[in-house]
């Protein structure tokens, strides 16, 4: 791999940013609905258990790429305290008006570009944001950003696809009938990224006068290989402590990610 073009002081943005952006506030509103069945809660327990078990009750923790705040206010209900950051204003809105989000911060900020904060014990990336991002370059700058928030010893934990989800996304068609919202989710490859994948949904919302609005956008899901989140883990200054993986909403201590569903990485700020 290439060291990245940027140094730390010259550090820009995310690159694929504006069109991450884009999708997420367009889908804020009704994200909940359209992202069910995905095990969510099961995640959002792993994380949870990883982090006590890492003897971090109570402590500061950094959600990274916290979308609507599910897993934010799951966080802060199982008493850590909890700064939620994303890049879209319209998920932190969506996010603050859940029940209990008055316990959490929520800041609007790429996590390639993190404003100063006080040190944070652990930073957690759920769900995958991190595979949002557009390059090994952004995941770099993500790295040294969650580096810089983190006080030595803290923890980064944060799941990515594997080659066998994303591989299933490329064929996934799922459609949803709730709520006056009808939703088409379609996934597709990425030329020239073969394991890669591409969502795109389609979504239809009823008005109260029967009418209906449609709204559609798309996210790109890298998959990036162990071995390298592993090398760009140490280049930015961690190291790697753990992986497990995820499937069907259990956690396996087994490096072997053929056919989980996530894995799920535990790194130490050195
Ligand atoms: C799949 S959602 C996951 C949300 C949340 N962590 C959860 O578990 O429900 C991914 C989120 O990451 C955010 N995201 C992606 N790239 C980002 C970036 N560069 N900076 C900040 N947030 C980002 C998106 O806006 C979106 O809200």
């Amino acid at each position: 791999m290439q060291p990245p073009e940027e140094s730390e002081a010259e550090m820009k943005s995310s690159t694929s940013g504006k069109s991450v952006e884009e999708f997420y506030d367009k889908v804020a509103s009704c994200y909940e609905i359209i992202s069910n069945g995905r095990n969510h809660d099961a995640l959002m327990i792993a994380y949870a258990t990883i982090l006590l078990n890492e003897g971090l009750a109570g402590k500061r923790i950094l959600d990274l790429g916290c979308g609507d705040g599910e897993g934010t206010i799951f966080l802060a209900d199982q008493k850590f305290t909890v700064v939620g950051v994303d890049l879209s204003v319209d998920m932190l809105d969506a996010a603050r008006l859940r029940t209990g989000a008055s316990k959490v911060d929520f800041i609007h900020s790429d996590i390639c570009n993190l404003p100063n904060l006080d040190p944070f014990d652990a930073a957690v990336a759920i769900d995958e944001p991190l595979a949002n991002l557009g390059n090994n370059y952004d995941i770099i700058s993500a790295f040294t950003n969650a580096r810089g928030a983190l006080r030595k010893g803290g923890l980064f934990v944060f799941d990515l696809p594997t080659i066998h989800s994303n591989k299933i996304r490329t064929g996934m068609r799922h459609f949803g009938d709730l709520d006056n919202i009808f939703f088409a989710w379609r996934g597709s490859k990425v030329p020239g990224s073969p394991t890669a994948a591409h969502l795109q949904v389609d979504i239809f919302l009823e008005g109260e006068d029967s009418s209906w609005t449609r709204l559609n956008g798309g996210a790109t899901y890298r998959h990036i290989a162990p071995r390298l989140v592993e090398n760009m883990l140490r280049m930015t200054h961690f190291s790697m402590k753990e992986i497990f993986c995820f499937k069907n909403g259990e956690l396996f201590e087994n490096r072997e990610e053929r056919h989980a569903d996530k894995y799920i990485v535990i790194a130490v700020a050195e």
